[in-house]
């Protein structure tokens, strides 16, 4: 993708345009921290905010949403499935929790948070059920591994718009990246910054230093310069407007390169290849 800014929106496989940048809500505490940090990203022009049932703070993202005075179709809003709401009644059931906790009318985005044992299809066949009334503009699944994706393509007709999984030099996950595009199914980078781990990696700050910038601005600069989605947290303002700095600079495909070897199936929270029928 050419001349990206924090405007720029990709075409999911149901039309829908979402942002390609975007800014996470994982560990940002309910009450105030939540709610000026959403706040302050959307001010800096952040207009994709991922949250989710387990995170615990969907009431404070819907609260700095419907109070940023922007109009609700330019911000796009990801909420999730918790594990426990699983099934189909469950699926619909927690759906209008989330809308509900968060003040608005509709989803952007409905995710199944984890490929949870069992009953995944039947949640999945609820998802359907919302995106065909239109309670949310797509659905998808975050964790999802190939094998966990071919269940839902073979399937019937509709298929997840986005696969919401770990990903960055040190996760570099380019089988999963490779199958999700010749499916049409975006890949949604999280834990871009590996959660901060490898912040201080020095052959990570090499490049950075020879870019003049910070390591997380040029973990976030790759994972764009792969034409996917990326999500990045921070409950600090500094931050948040040092991260959405990543549209002015251009990382080298030798360097892309370099990057790319950092791979090291690196896994910050649980692994999801552990999770099967
Ligand atoms: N679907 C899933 O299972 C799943 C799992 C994990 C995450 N996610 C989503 O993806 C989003 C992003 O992933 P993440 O929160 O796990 O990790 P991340 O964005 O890779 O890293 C966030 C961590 O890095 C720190 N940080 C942020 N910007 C920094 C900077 N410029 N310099 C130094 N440190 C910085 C943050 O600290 P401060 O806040 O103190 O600045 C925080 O501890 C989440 O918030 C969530 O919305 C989804």
């Amino acid at each position: 993708m050419e001349n990206l800014d924090l405007d720029t929106k990709i075409e999911l496989n149901n039309g829908v345009k979402m942002p390609v940048f975007g800014f996470g809500t994982f560990r940002a505490k309910s009450g105030k921290e939540t709610y000026n940090s959403v706040s302050h990203a959307l001010n800096v022009g952040y207009r994709l905010i991922d949250t989710a049932t387990r995170y615990k703070n969907e009431s404070d993202v819907g609260k700095a949403i419907n109070d940023s005075g922007i109009s609700r179709d330019e911000i796009f809003v990801t909420t999730k499935l918790w594990n426990s709401d699983h099934g189909y009644s469950s699926a619909l059931k927690a759906f209008d929790t989330s809308l509900k906790k968060l003040g608005l009318s509709y989803i952007d985005l409905y995710l199944i948070h984890w490929p949870v044992k069992g009953l995944r299809m039947d949640s999945w066949r609820a998802l359907k059920e919302l995106l065909q009334k239109e309670r949310c503009r797509a659905i998808g699944v975050s964790n999802y591994t190939i094998n966990h994706i071919k269940e839902i393509t073979d399937d019937d007709g509709v298929i997840p718009a986005v696969n919401q999984v770990e990903f960055s030099p040190y996760t570099y996950q380019k089988e999963l990246l490779d199958f999700l595009n010749s499916k049409n199914i975006k890949l949604e980078a999280y834990s871009p910054l590996t959660k901060g781990f490898k912040l201080k990696d020095p052959k990570l700050i090499e490049i950075a230093e020879k870019y003049s910038k910070s390591s997380a601005q040029i973990l976030l600069r790759w994972a764009l310069q792969k034409s996917i989605i990326v999500i990045v947290k921070s409950s600090h303002p500094q931050r948040i407007e040092e991260n959405a700095n990543v549209f002015n600079f251009q990382i080298s495909s030798d360097d892309m390169l370099i990057l790319d070897s950092f791979d090291e199936n690196l896994r910050t929270g649980w692994d999801p290849t552990t999770m099967t029928s």
